[in-house]
Formats: C-alpha cells, sequence, structure tokens
C-alpha cells in the first residue's frame, strides 16, 4: 500500500449536504457518499462509501441495538459542517475532506489532514493525527511493548507458532483481530474502531510518526470515534457497541491442566489422580487431537474406549472435561459428520461457488463449516451435542482462523465462497470473522442442548468475540521473552473488550525450566483464564513434573489461586456487567499520571491488587511503581507511601504483590476444585486507607439463572475518619441467597486493640499485638450492615 496516500487519495471534495435526520449529517457528491452521526454523546460513526446508499447488512461485531436519541447540534457553513453534542464536536471540512473531533474544552480528540480520508484504488483508507508523546494501546491480540505506536499491525487471522518478537521480529498478525486502538494523549484517552473484517493494515505511527494511518484491502470507512476521556468509558462504551461477555461457570476460573495430548483415558485418570494425591487444586483437564479417531471432529479414538465412563470418573473427582473442536472436517466419505454436512450442504465453497473447497488441515484434507450461515452454526451445535451428551463441560475452538496447511498463506482462498445469512460473499472480505462466528456456533449449541453455562475458549477472532468465548493468546513458548510479551498481550486484549483471557501457563513450545515454571505459574495465577499447556514431544509440565521444589511452590500459588476465587468471581461479574477488564493495566486506574499509564509490566487485579510479575531469569528483586495512593506489601503488611518506585524483593516463593489502602478482599479457604463447597465464612481482609469498595458478587455459579436475577450482590464500603474505620455493607440486591453466614474481618496494620460496634452495638473481637491484626466474625445478613471500629 502507497506510503504516500495523499498523492491518489479519490476526492471526496464538493459533497453537498442532503437531508439526514437529527442525529446525522449527510453528504454526497457524485461518487461518495459521507455520514456522520451520533449514537451516545461520546461516540460518533462516521461512514464513507462509493455509492448514493448506504449497505443495510448487519455487523458481526456490532450488537442491534437502540441508541437512546441525546441532544445533537447540526451547523452548516460554507467550508464546514459540523455536528456536536455536550461532549464533543465532529466537524468535516467541505473543501478539503479534512476532520476533526474536539472536546467540549477544545481540546482536539482526533484530527485527519485534507484528503487523507478516502479511497485508493477502491481500497478505504485513512489517516489520524499523532501528537508528541502520544500512546496508542488496545488493539486486541498485540506482540511486543504495551505501547503499540511505532509498529504496524495487520488485521488478518493467522496460525503462528511462537509468536514473540525474538522469534518472529518482523510479526505483524495474530490469530485475533480486534481494530480497536484507544489513544492516550497526555492524560485524555479516545478510541477508533474500524468495523471491517477484511484484511485492515494499521500503521500505528511507523512510516511516519505524526501519522497513525488505517487501510483496509476492501470494504467500507465505518469508523465509530469515542470520545473518552477516560479509558473506563471508552472501553464501557465499546463492550456496549460489541457485547458483552456472558458469565463463564465458577470452575472456568480454576486452574485448568491440558497437554497436546493426554493420549489414552488411563493418562487422563492418571493425571488426575496425580493432581489430587499431590493436592494441586484443578477444575478441568483437557482432551487435545490425539483423543480422536483419526482427527475426525466430535470423535474417540481406541485410546478413549468408554470416554462417558472417564467422564464420569473425572466429575466425581472434581474435574470438568474439555475437548478440542477443530473446523476442518475429515474428508472422508464413511465419516458421519462429513456425509452429514455434505447432505445439508454446509461447506465454504471454492472461487466456482460449486464444489466445497478442500484444504489440509491435521485430518489431511478437509472440508471447511460455513460458520458464516445460521443453519451451519445450528447443524454444527447439533454435531457438538454428541460431547455434551457424554458429559463434555468445555469446548475448545482451535485452529479457527482458519489454520490451512494447502496453503502458502495458510488459510482459505481469499476467492472461496461463503454464503452468509445476508447473501454470498469472498473469502477475503470477512476472513476476520470466521473463528468467532465458530465460536458461536460452540455457545449457541451448547446453549440450545441445555448444558448450562457454557465455556468456550477460542484461538481466533474479531471485535465482538467476547460474547461468544474467551480467548487464549495461542502458541507461545516456554521463554523468557514470551512469558513477558504475555502480561502486555493480555493487557491490551483486556483493554479490547476480551476481560477472560490467559496465555499457555509454562509456555507451549519447548521445554520449560523449573524457574521460569515457577514465574509463569505465579503471573498465572492473576491471569483470568489459568491454564497449564505444552506441546507433543516437549519435557512434561505438571507441577510435579519440573522437582519437588517446584511442585511445593506450584500448590501455595494454585491455592492463592482458589483463596482469591471470590474476589476474581466478583471481577468477572463486574466484566459482564459493564466490560470493566479483571487484568488492568495501571493506565485504567491512573492514567494522568504518564509513568503508571506506560507500564506494561505490572498491572492491577480489580481496583486493588497490584500485580507485579518476575519477568527475568536469575532475578530475585525487582522494581515497582506504586502510582499515588497509600498501599500495603501483600506479603510483609509494610505500609508504604505511593506516587514512586520501590525494590520489591521476590525470592522464588514470592510474586511482589501491593494492596491498596482502603481494599477489602474476600478470600476463601483453599479447596481442591470449584466442586468443592465453598463453606460459609469468607475472609474479608481489610487494610485500612482513606476508602474502597468491594462490589460482592455470588451465584449458583454453573446455570444461566444469573441473567434473570438470581445472584447475591451489594456493595462494600470501607472509610476511615481520624482512628475510626467503618464497614458499611449495603443491603443485598438479586434474589440468590448467599452461602456466607459469617464474614471474619482481618483488619491489617491495626496498631492498637480496637472498640468494635456492630449496627451501633458493642461487639468483641481480638487484637493480635505481634502480627498487629485485628479479627472479628460478624454474622451476614441479607440487610444492611454497619461496623465502626475505634481508636485503631
Ligand atoms: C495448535 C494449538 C495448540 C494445540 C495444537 C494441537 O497448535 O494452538 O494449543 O495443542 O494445535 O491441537
Amino acid at each position: 500500500m502507497s506510503r504516500n496516500p495523499e498523492v491518489r487519495i479519490e476526492s471526496l471534495s464538493a459533497l453537498r449536504p442532503v437531508e439526514g435526520g437529527t442525529q446525522a449529517i449527510l453528504l454526497r457528491n457524485q461518487k461518495f457518499s459521507v455520514e456522520v452521526s451520533v449514537l451516545a454523546e461520546d461516540l460518533f460513526r462516521l461512514r464513507i462509501v462509493r455509492d448514493a446508499t448506504f449497505s443495510d447488512k448487519p455487523s458481526w461485531a456490532v450488537v442491534n441495538q437502540e441508541w437512546p436519541e441525546t441532544p445533537v447540534a447540526r451547523e452548516f457553513s460554507r467550508s464546514s459542517v459540523t455536528l456536536s453534542t455536550q461532549l464533543a464536536s465532529f466537524q468535516w471540512g467541505l473543501k478539503d475532506a479534512s476532520w476533526q473531533l474536539v472536546d467540549a474544552h477544545g481540546l482536539t480528540v482526533f484530527s485527519s489532514a485534507k484528503a487523507t480520508t478516502g479511497y485508493l484504488d477502491h481500497q478505504p483508507r485513512l489517516a489520524l493525527d499523532l501528537i508528541e508523546d502520544e500512546s496508542l494501546h488496545g488493539l486486541g491480540e498485540t506482540v511486543g511493548p504495551f505501547n503499540r505506536r511505532g509498529s504496524v499491525r495487520d488485521f488478518w487471522n493467522i496460525d503462528v507458532l511462537g509468536h514473540a518478537p525474538a522469534i518472529h521480529p518482523g510479526l505483524r498478525s495474530l490469530y485475533v483481530s480486534i481494530p480497536f486502538g484507544i489513544s492516550l494523549r497526555h492524560g485524555r484517552a479516545a478510541a477508533v474502531f474500524w468495523d471491517n473484517p477484511a484484511r485492515q493494515i494499521w500503521d500505528l505511527g511507523q512510516s511516519r510518526q505524526d501519522r497513525w494511518q488505517l487501510s483496509a484491502a476492501s470494504g467500507e470507512i465505518d469508523v465509530y470515534l469515542f470520545v473518552g476521556p477516560l479509558v473506563s468509558s471508552i472501553v464501557s462504551r465499546y463492550t456496549q457497541l460489541t457485547g458483552r461477555m456472558p458469565l463463564p461457570p465458577v470452575w472456568g476460573l480454576g486452574y485448568h491442566q491440558c497437554r497436546y495430548s493426554y493420549e489414552s483415558a488411563q493418562e487422563v485418570l492418571e493425571i488426575a489422580r496425580q493432581l489430587r494425591r499431590r493436592k494441586l487444586p484443578c477444575d478441568a483437564i483437557y482432551l487435545d487431537i490425539h483423543h480422536l479417531d483419526g482427527h475426525r471432529v466430535f470423535t474417540f479414538g481406541k485410546n478413549f474406549p468408554e470416554p462417558g465412563a472417564m467422564i464420569r470418573r473425572l466429575k466425581k473427582q472434581g474435574f470438568q472435561v474439555v475437548a478440542i473442536v477443530d473446523p476442518g472436517v475429515k474428508d472422508d466419505p464413511k465419516f458421519g459428520v462429513l456425509k452429514r454436512g455434505l447432505a445439508g450442504d454446509v461447506f465454504v465453497k471454492d472461487a466456482g461457488g460449486v464444489s466445497d473447497y478442500i484444504g489440509e488441515v491435521w485430518p489431511g484434507p478437509s472440508r471447511f463449516p460455513d460458520f458464516l450461515n445460521v443453519s451451519v452454526r445450528d447443524w454444527w451445535g447439533a454435531e457438538q451435542s454428541v460431547l455434551t451428551k457424554l458429559g463434555i463441560q468445555g469446548i475448545w475452538n482451535d485452529m479457527n482462523e482458519p489454520a490451512n496447511f494447502g496453503r502458502p498463506d495458510k488459510t482459505l482462498p481469499p476467492d472461496a465462497i461463503h454464503r452468509t445469512d445476508a447473501g454470498s460473499v469472498s473469502h477475503e472480505h470477512v476472513h476476520n470473522v470466521y473463528g468467532m462466528e465458530m465460536a458461536r456456533a460452540s455457545r449457541e449449541g451448547m446453549l440450545r442442548n441445555g448444558n448450562g453455562r457454557p465455556f468456550v475458549i477460542t484461538r481466533a477472532g474479531y471485535a465482538g468475540i467476547q460474547r461468544y468465548a474467551l480467548v487464549w493468546t495461542g502458541d507461545n513458548s516456554s521463554s523468557w521473552e514470551h512469558l513477558n510479551d504475555s502480561v502486555q498481550m493480555l493487557l491490551n486484549l483486556s483493554l479490547s473488550g476480551v476481560a477472560y483471557c490467559g496465555a499457555d501457563v509454562g509456555g507451549f513450545l519447548d521445554n520449560c525450566t523449573p524457574e521460569l515454571f515457577v514465574r509463569w505459574l505465579q503471573l498465572g495465577v492473576f491471569t483470568p483464564f489459568f491454564r497449564n499447556h505444552s506441546n507433543t514431544g516437549t519435557n512434561r509440565q505438571e507441577p510435579w513434573a519440573l522437582g519437588e521444589r517446584v511442585e511445593a511452590i506450584s500448590q501455595t500459588f494454585l491455592n492463592l489461586r482458589y483463596q482469591l476465587m471470590p474476589y476474581l468471581y466478583s471481577l468477572m461479574a463486574e466484566a459482564h456487567r459493564s466490560g470493566t477488564p479483571v487484568m488492568r493495566s495501571m493506565l485504567w486506574h491512573y492514567q494522568n499520571d504518564p509513568v503508571a499509564a506506560a507500564l506494561g509490566d505490572q498491572f492491577l487485579i480489580g481496583p486493588d491488587l497490584l500485580v507485579a510479575p518476575m519477568l527475568q531469569p536469575g532475578c530475585v528483586a525487582r522494581v515497582v511503581y506504586l502510582p499515588n495512593d497509600v498501599w500495603y506489601d501483600f506479603w510483609t503488611g509494610e505500609r508504604l507511601i505511593g506516587g514512586r518506585h520501590v525494590v520489591a524483593e521476590a525470592p522464588l516463593d514470592v510474586i511482589p504483590l501491593y494492596v491498596r489502602a482502603g481494599a477489602l478482599l474476600p478470600f476463601d479457604v483453599p479447596r481442591q476444585s470449584t466442586r468443592q463447597r465453598a463453606g460459609d465464612t469468607v475472609v474479608l481482609n481489610y487494610w485500612p486507607g482513606v476508602s474502597g469498595h468491594l462490589d460482592w458478587y455470588e451465584d449458583d455459579g454453573e446455570t444461566n439463572y444469573y441473567a434473570a436475577g438470581v445472584f447475591c450482590r451489594r456493595r462494600i464500603t470501607s472509610r476511615v475518619r481520624g482512628r475510626t474505620l467503618r464497614l458499611h455493607f449495603a443491603p443485598t440486591e438479586g434474589s440468590y441467597t448467599s452461602r456466607v453466614k459469617t464474614w471474619r474481618i482481618i483488619i491489617w496494620h491495626a496498631g492498637r486493640p480496637a472498640k468494635l460496634k456492630i449496627d451501633g452495638r458493642p461487639a468483641s473481637g481480638t487484637h493480635d499485638v505481634d502480627q498487629k491484626v485485628f479479627l472479628a466474625e460478624i454474622a451476614n445478613s441479607p440487610q444492611e450492615i454497619s461496623i465502626e471500629f475505634s481508636g485503631v
């Protein structure tokens, strides 16, 4: 694509305003139509087509919804047209097709120079000006630094082995394409989402430092502009636009054990036995492709003679089973799935549109279901019920970019034909949605088959993937580069609507060292999806395979994961409700602090727990930046004033963790799996500080009744005035009866014995002078509870 697009871009000048309604401005000339519209006071949409009309094809990414009308002003002059809300104005220059979005304070949010927005050789493109010190984030799956400025992202889903820059220095494409970028200018955030599933190349200030150049190989300009200024308000809007994640079953937050592959039922059962015998908590075991009969999807090979019995035995021990499901259907005329697929004419066609396209994946020659069609998705869901009827609880969608070994570009031919719900279209125009629509087929199939709350994991996706599946970041390797990279990848994915995400813990390719494994597992405790996975032919990577010391440390950290479960689950509920990620880059809470905002090697879990993973070999200390708040060292209890860097000591059995003063972190007792009852006492750890809160959430953890209000949610707030600490439990919301009978409140850093009052009545607690801890047990009730500790 041209480095100097201004030279040949087709002219958008001499546009004339035509009708447009109250929320939009519509412009036309002989070749183009431009529409600027307002969806919300902080969300604008810019569409430009080479046509007199806009297509009404539904978007794959954007969920159907009515946007309530918001006050909008329209102004027309000889040189420009302007559309304004209370928060921002979009101005289009009629003479030169330059445009800008300016906020209510007059600050430029985005500007596009003359003749940089439009079509070049029928390819849509636009360029945004970048200013000094502007950083760029989100962009879905990314490799390399957290700030993507200076790089190029090629949004084209591909299967790539070992994606760290150390292995693939020039890598621009990954499995997931989310063309959504957040810009941060001196603490002020704004964002762009270009809804177009064809190939898009975003030059993020690489060829020109002062330009963010966006182009697509085909399709239209259909760009959403998010005014901000808060990163949190942008992600909330973006997930309103593209949908929010449903709640996963609670077991989805446990530790998961995977390998390519556990090759027989005996081996799977032995892994389960070892996990329980060694008291390593775990909720799920995965079946990779060796469980299949000759790589035929939805089957079991001879090493799994009675899968139902195996699954039942595992269930009794508290394990769920997740099976891999790849899209390629083996081209074997005797294979039932193929026969039924042929009968239903469900497969992607070749360029002629008549014969099925045949590619090559694990099963050899294979056909590809056309997931872009609703009846094919329904068919797939019905086929999938073979697995769920056997008791399989989770579906793992892999190779769904889709991967194709039969071509140099490793995917379907650009001219293969999809027969979508909105008509036929060639693959190149919709490539990036294939994997997402497969995940959709899996999820909807599970829902239709009455399997409760679906658990679907996917490798490929497009904007909106969070509605259907969690994303894992594919084939990394057991290297420190990949450990490093995974943090930044997960932070950017989390900013792109995908709150439920994780990387292969320990690394997939190559052999993991004991030290790397420990550091990765310690990080995994704090990633929303937590799965250990390793490649065939590598050394075993179960926690006990790396020596006794590793096993002992692993046990401590797996226990910590299960202790944190109520906090993590409450955060997942928040992600479901508002799109707020669980794993939050520092900029989420500290976007006005440039030191914090730039960090990609430490992060927050929820608002209060700061995690600084150890990412270098041989290191027993690292620098951590504590933003301007008061913090406590989670391990030592030391109170630290933020707004500075500190050195954290971290021998192999420690990951640096800090808790924000005012925080309330609920802890369960450790369990071997979430199938064991959580108990009716919850420890509420409280670190005194000016203020804080916890949005407690619980439900049955497995059905979909939560969507109808069967949950228990309440806000618990903390406040300190002088030497008096107050905790306030708001009345519960929702119709689920809490499991909690007793709150065991632990006040850390309590210098002296306190007088305790519950709802105004004196009560007693105990004070441990040496540990500086005050402990009190409080009976739970769904009504308001007020607790006061004075004299602490
Ligand atoms: C792909 C997946 C990997 C899986 C393997 C075999 O490489 O990314 O996780 O183990 O295929 O199915």
